[in-house]
Formats: structure tokens, C-alpha cells, sequence
């Protein structure tokens, strides 16, 4: 990288707009939609999709509920061509859905965009040229006169061929999109796109597409935004444009820009699913339409079954979805972190109480709404807390550990886990929770529990295995647990302690149901500690949960 980058690089110009509006306003409606999916998506991926893959992901994009779907550039390729065709011959385009097709200003390809059409009820024919300074300059080499000469001859060629679809019956709407219009300067845009509305002559019964396509993203998002306010505030006959956004993301803001776009007055947004498409991508119009979601506003359209969109997506792109990709990664539900865990779990369980407004700290939205699942919601690696661990074993096994005990088992949990060097699954925790307590039968081991009481005493008989060595002891007691723990102490030499807490709970419902109990002891010199027994028994549960804690207290 260079010292002083200023000798390669500049800002982009600002836009002059002293009195601009968008910082202003607030979205409260949803924009209308348009996924490029099928053709800014697809002409970005090292192989593009076959016809197949395409009718797969156009049947899953109407799916969520987009209304106009650009299907491709029908003219580039016998692909292209033949996924047209299969659409409108098979009656694969329902009745509210618009195919829109992109084609470059040439009159052969306008051509064959108009016969890949025939038969459609509804299409957008979108036409674009370039114009920034750059494509002027470099890859054409002519004038801002000869390239609106382009832009205003290509329009031609299509108003000379659109009566023969309209004839056969196909409502058409025409789109313009100044190419690079970020790079381009604003005056300029509106002059080739005042040009090409001369001869489209859009109403406001029958608007045109005015695309302004972030073609490159070269300045940050305000700009973007000052560059579509100046445009809606400019250009002639306003009111007979539905403006649209087309953002990419190269400085990583094409969200942002999109945002701010909507704010400056556009009503129309273009986007991938994910965001794929050239280099660093398209807008992900998941993301600009989750963000509406989450502040209460319709998006009108539909990710419900998340995961198998990105099934879909990654089945029919090889694109894959980034693990912290905003709303559907794979971890964007998920708390490493102990205190996220903690108050994660806390809010989630305010909220199943109150089930007003959405108010879980850490969690932009209920993760329930895209089909994820909150046990999703929370792994645990060396990071995690004992709230994580809590929550994990609770939600996956029924295991309800007492808080105190979270506070004794959490540490010696986060110990193995570190040990180990990676995430833990929740098998791997109970088989943890299982060892330090549930299996510790040493030096300790119960072979045979027996008790009855009288007149609110009991008395207990017991065999245990120590050392090897098989022992019977006995012991009284104002009930079972007392009655052993008298054993131990009394007949059995172990150093006296007090039962502190005693919980039990059931773990499974019908004929296999077993008891899991938590026991807290408590030794002679104030040292606490924890235990845990299972039987089907809750008795003998509770008399394991004894040995349990004895054993591990040494
Ligand atoms: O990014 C872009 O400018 C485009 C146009 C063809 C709309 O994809
Ligand atoms: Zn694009």
C-alpha cells in the first residue's frame, strides 16, 4: 500500500444539496421489490445456472413473495433465451408476477429480448447504458452526446418493437438504468434519463423504471443518497417515474446506501437474495428487508423458512451463506459470550411471559420468525457462561440445574471445555454433568437402600461398596435422606456434614421416567458442596444425590 494514497486515489465529489431532506425522514412503508437473482446474481457465478437451477430458484423467489423477478439477459446466451421461454410456454408465471428482462441499446439484442418475451402477460424491458466519465473515457471513447445518441436510439428501438407484445396481449413496462450512475455526475444522469423519457413518454398512469444503479460503490451511503434527492427533485415529470435503487457493495455499505436511497425518496429496490453478485456482491435485499421487519414494518415479503432458502440458494448458486451474514448466517442467533448468554436467556424467558414487544437484548429479532429454533440460540465453547451451560442442558435434556449449583458446575464445565480447545455439543455437556456427578461412585458406592419410618422416625439400612469392600450400615432419621446421612456419619466414618439443599425433578415422561436430585451438603468446615443422583426411584435418587456429593466432597 502506498504512504500517501492521495497520490492514487480521491474522495468522490460531494453533491451540492445544502437543503437536503432524506437525514430527515423515516421509512414506513415497504419499497417494491425486484431480485436480480436470475441475472445480475447468475452473471456473477463461475458457473452460471442451468435452466433448471434457474426455474428452481425463480419458483422460490415467487415463493417470498417478489412481484417482479429480473429472470436474465435473454439475448446474451441459448440459456438465457430457453428459461424465457420455458416460463411463459409452461404457464410458469403466476398472475401478479412481472419477468423483467435486461438488454444493452443494440437494436439485434433489443430484438431478440422482444421474441424471448411473445406470450408473457406482464414484462419490464429494461434497458441500460453506461455513463460515468470512466466508461466514456476508457471503454467507449465517446462524447456525452454520443452516448445519449445511444441511450435515446436504443429507447427508439424498443418503443418501435413493444406494440407487437403489447398486441398479443402482454402489459410492458420499460426500465432505464443509467449505468455506473454513482460515478456519474448527477447532471449528466438526468439528462440521458430526461432523453430517454422523451421518447418513452411515461405518464403517471403509466410510469417508467428510472433505475439508478449504485454500479460501483465509490463514495459512502450519504452521497448515494444526496445523488437520489437530487435526482427525485430535479428531474421533469417526477411523478411519471417509479425510482429505483440498484446498489452494490463494494465499500461494504450497499445496504447502507440502499437505506439512505429509500430516505432520499426512491420506491423501489433491486437486490439478490444474500447479496450474491459481482465482486463483492448485490444489495442483500434479506437484510434491507428484515431491517423494515424489525422496526414493525411490513416488508411484504416472506423468509419464514430461512434454512431453506439457503438450502435453495446454495444448492442452485454454489454461493455459500457467511456463518455472520445479518439475519441468516448461521450464528447470527447464537451467544458465545457468558454474559450475552445470560441475558439472552433471561430475556427470552421475560418475553414468553409478557409476549408484547420484542425487547431480548442481544437478539435484533425472534429468531422463531425466520424458522429458526431457539435452542439455536446458544452454544457453548470456553467462553460461555453458566448461563449458557444452564440454558443448554435445560433446553436440550430437561436438566434443570439449582442456580447454585450453576455456579459450582459452570467453571468445572468451562475447564473441560477449554481442555478441549473448541465448541462443545449439548451430548458433550451432559456427558460432562454426567461424569463429575451422576457417575461418582467412588470411594463411595450404593448397593442396597432400604428405610421405613415410624411415628415420623426412620430408620435405614443400607449396603455400600468402599474401597472395594462391601459395608452395612445403618442410621436414624426424621426422614430417608436424614436417616442416611446418620448412617454415613454414625457407621460409616464420614466426616459430618449437613444435607443444605434438596431438589428433585422428573426427566421423562411414561414408564421409562426417572428422577434426577440435587444435593448440596454442606462439611464441617462451611465448604458446599453439590451432588446429583438418578433412578427411576425418587428415593433413591435422592440417597444417590447423598453419595454423590459425599464422594466428590473428598
Ligand atoms: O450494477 C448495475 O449497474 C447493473 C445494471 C445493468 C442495472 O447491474
Ligand atoms: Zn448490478
Amino acid at each position: 500500500m502506498l504512504r500517501d494514497p492521495s497520490a492514487k486515489y480521491q474522495p468522490f465529489p460531494l453533491i451540492d444539496l445544502p437543503d437536503r431532506r432524506w437525514p430527515s425522514q423515516s421509512l414506513s412503508v415497504a419499497p417494491l421489490w425486484c431480485s436480480v437473482d436470475l441475472r445480475d446474481g447468475n452473471q456473477a457465478l463461475a458457473v452460471p445456472m442451468n435452466v433448471g437451477q434457474k426455474l428452481e430458484m425463480f419458483d422460490a423467489l415467487v415463493k417470498c413473495g417478489f412481484k417482479e423477478i429480473e429472470v436474465g439477459f435473454p439475448s446474451a446466451s441459448n440459456t438465457e433465451f430457453a428459461f424465457n421461454r420455458r416460463l411463459i410456454e409452461e404457464g410458469r408465471i403466476p398472475e401478479d408476477v412481472t419477468i423483467q428482462c435486461l438488454v444493452q441499446a443494440r437494436e439485434d439484442l433489443i430484438e431478440k429480448t422482444v421474441q424471448s418475451l411473445m406470450g408473457a402477460k406482464q414484462v419490464i424491458i429494461h434497458m441500460y447504458n453506461s455513463t460515468s466519465p470512466a466508461q466514456r473515457k476508457h471503454v467507449f471513447g465517446m462524447t456525452k452526446e454520443q452516448i445519449v445518441g445511444v441511450a435515446v436510439r436504443g429507447a427508439q428501438m424498443i418503443q418501435d418493437r413493444i406494440h407487437r407484445l403489447e398486441e398479443s396481449g402482454t402489459r410492458v413496462m420499460l426500465q432505464y438504468s443509467p449505468e455506473s450512475f454513482s460515478a456519474t455526475e448527477v447532471a449528466f444522469a438526468k439528462e440521458i434519463s430526461e432523453a430517454v423519457m422523451a421518447v418513452w413518454k411515461p405518464t403517471p398512469e403509466r410510469k417508467m423504471i428510472l433505475n439508478l444503479p449504485d454500479t460501483v460503490e465509490v463514495a459512502m451511503p450519504n452521497v448515494y443518497a444526496d445523488q437520489i434527492e437530487w435526482i427525485c427533485r430535479n428531474i421533469t415529470n417526477r411523478e411519471s417515474l417509479i425510482v429505483s435503487l440498484h446498489t452494490h457493495n463494494d465499500r461494504g455499505t450497499g445496504t447502507a446506501a440502499t437505506e439512505l436511497g429509500l430516505l432520499a425518496g426512491a420506491d423501489r429496490v433491486e437486490g439478490t437474495l444474500f447479496g450474491n453478485g459481482e465482486r463483492t456482491g448485490n444489495l442483500d435485499i434479506v437484510q434491507v428487508a428484515m431491517n423494515l421487519y424489525m422496526h414493525g414494518i411490513s416488508p411484504g415479503l416472506d423468509f419464514s423458512d430461512m434454512n431453506r432458502l439457503i438450502q435453495m440458494y446454495e444448492r442452485t448458486t454454489g454461493m455459500t451463506v457467511a456463518p455472520r451474514h445479518p439475519y441468516s448466517g448461521e450464528l447470527v442467533f447464537t451467544a458465545f459470550s457468558g454474559s450475552h448468554q445470560d441475558a439472552i436467556k433471561k430475556g427470552l424467558a421475560g418475553y414468553e411471559k409478557e409476549r408484547g414487544i420484542w425487547d431480548v437484548p442481544y437478539l435484533t429479532i425472534d429468531p422463531k420468525d425466520l424458522g429458526r429454533e431457539y435452542r439455536e440460540v446458544i452454544r457453548v465453547n470456553s467462553q460461555s457462561g453458566k448461563g449458557g451451560i444452564a440454558y443448554m442442558l435445560e433446553s436440550e435434556y430437561d436438566i434443570e440445574l439449582p442456580k447454585d449449583m450453576q455456579r459450582e458446575f459452570g467453571p468445572l464445565a468451562n475447564d473441560l471445555v477449554d481442555g478441549l480447545g473448541r465448541e462443545v455439543t449439548a451430548a458433550e455437556l451432559k456427558a460432562m454433568f454426567w461424569k463429575e456427578y451422576i457417575e461418582r461412585t467412588t470411594p463411595w458406592a450404593l448397593h442396597h437402600f432400604h428405610a421405613d419410618g415410624v411415628d415420623g422416625v426412620f430408620t435405614c439400612r443400607c449396603s455400600l461398596v468402599a474401597n472395594g469392600e462391601e459395608r452395612g450400615i445403618t442410621g436414624k432419621g426424621n426422614g430417608p435422606i436424614a436417616a442416611f446421612v446418620d448412617a454415613l456419619i454414625q457407621d460409616g466414618g464420614v466426616p459430618a456434614f449437613e444435607v443444605t439443599t434438596f431438589r428433585e425433578q422428573s426427566l421423562s415422561a411414561g414408564t421409562e421416567a426417572s428422577a434426577l436430585a440435587y444435593v448440596q451438603i454442606k462439611r464441617g468446615d462451611g465448604k458446599t458442596v453439590w451432588g446429583a443422583g438418578v433412578d427411576t426411584n425418587i428415593e433413591l435418587a435422592s440417597i444417590k444425590a447423598v453419595v454423590s456429593a459425599v464422594n466428590r466432597a473428598g
